[in-house]
């Protein structure tokens, strides 16, 4: 069976993270799957962001659910990364759309779980993302995860036909994933590679669901976790990996 290489945020060491020139990379090396970050404005728009605050990818500071979308459109997301990238900006997640489906990709969407403990902003989050979807080519895949299994089950609730993922991480370890991911109606669990065994990937598969692993950025590592049973890797370095795990 094919294995799933997530660009992870785009191909994310070639350009800056979360930007419409690392989403681009991915079609020029082959790669299918693109992984990237939602959040939410101060004014109930969508941001594509990993980081709670603008701090450590933008030339900007603070949090980002305190800027509004027209704020936001002013930052810089490139310079960090090198000169090449000067006023590269947040896409919008209708410009992440407008590259998904031109370049023909499969997308994780995560929805980053910062806004989980906030039900009046979370659901909005939701709502936006929920509609948006409508703009995305019915040819292409899309998983939607998130570290909050009810983010997941209210995003199921309006889009039941859209596959989830609950992301774990190794500190998670002791809790029973597939309760939790079957609680949340995923078909798959995102966990982290650290302290993830062979056993652990057999049991979630026996329990049918779907493997994807993150951050993988040793090929040797991929190796074995496909020997085990894992479905996908989540990785910085997609374009390094060989041709014959890319589908
Ligand atoms: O979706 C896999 C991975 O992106 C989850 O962790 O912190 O990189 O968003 P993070
Ligand atoms: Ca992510």
């Amino acid at each position: 069976m094919t294995k799933q290489i997530f660009a992870h945020r785009g191909l994310s060491r070639l350009a800056p993270e979360n930007t419409l020139a690392a989403y681009r990379e991915l079609k020029k090396h082959g790669v299918k799957w693109l992984e990237t970050d939602l959040d939410l404005t101060q004014d109930g728009d969508i941001v594509i962001l990993h980081d709670a605050d603008l701090d450590r990818t933008t030339d900007h500071s603070g949090s980002v659910h305190e800027l509004t979308h027209d704020e936001l459109a002013k930052v810089d997301a490139g310079s960090w990364f090198s000169d090449a990238f000067i006023g590269e900006p947040l896409p919008t997640l209708a410009q992440v759309i407008q590259v998904i489906n031109a370049d023909q990709l499969n997308v994780n969407f995560e929805l980053k779980a910062h806004l989980a403990g906030d039900p009046v902003r979370r659901d909005q989050l939701i709502r936006q993302f929920s509609a948006a979807l409508a703009g995305v080519n019915p040819a292409s895949q899309i998983l939607v995860s998130s570290f909050s299994p009810e983010m997941l089950t209210r995003f199921s609730a309006v889009q039941p036909a859209i596959k989830t993922a609950v992301l774990f991480k190794k500190e998670q370890l002791a809790q029973d994933w597939i309760a939790i991911a079957q609680k949340a109606g995923a078909s798959a669990v995102h966990p982290e590679v650290g302290g993830l065994t062979k056993d652990r990937v057999r049991a979630l598969k026996a329990a049918g669901l779907a493997v994807n692993v993150w951050t993988v950025n040793s090929l040797s590592k991929a190796n074995q976790l496909f020997n085990w049973g894992a479905d996908g890797v989540f990785t910085d370095i997609s374009q390094d990996f060989p041709s014959r795990y890319l589908n």
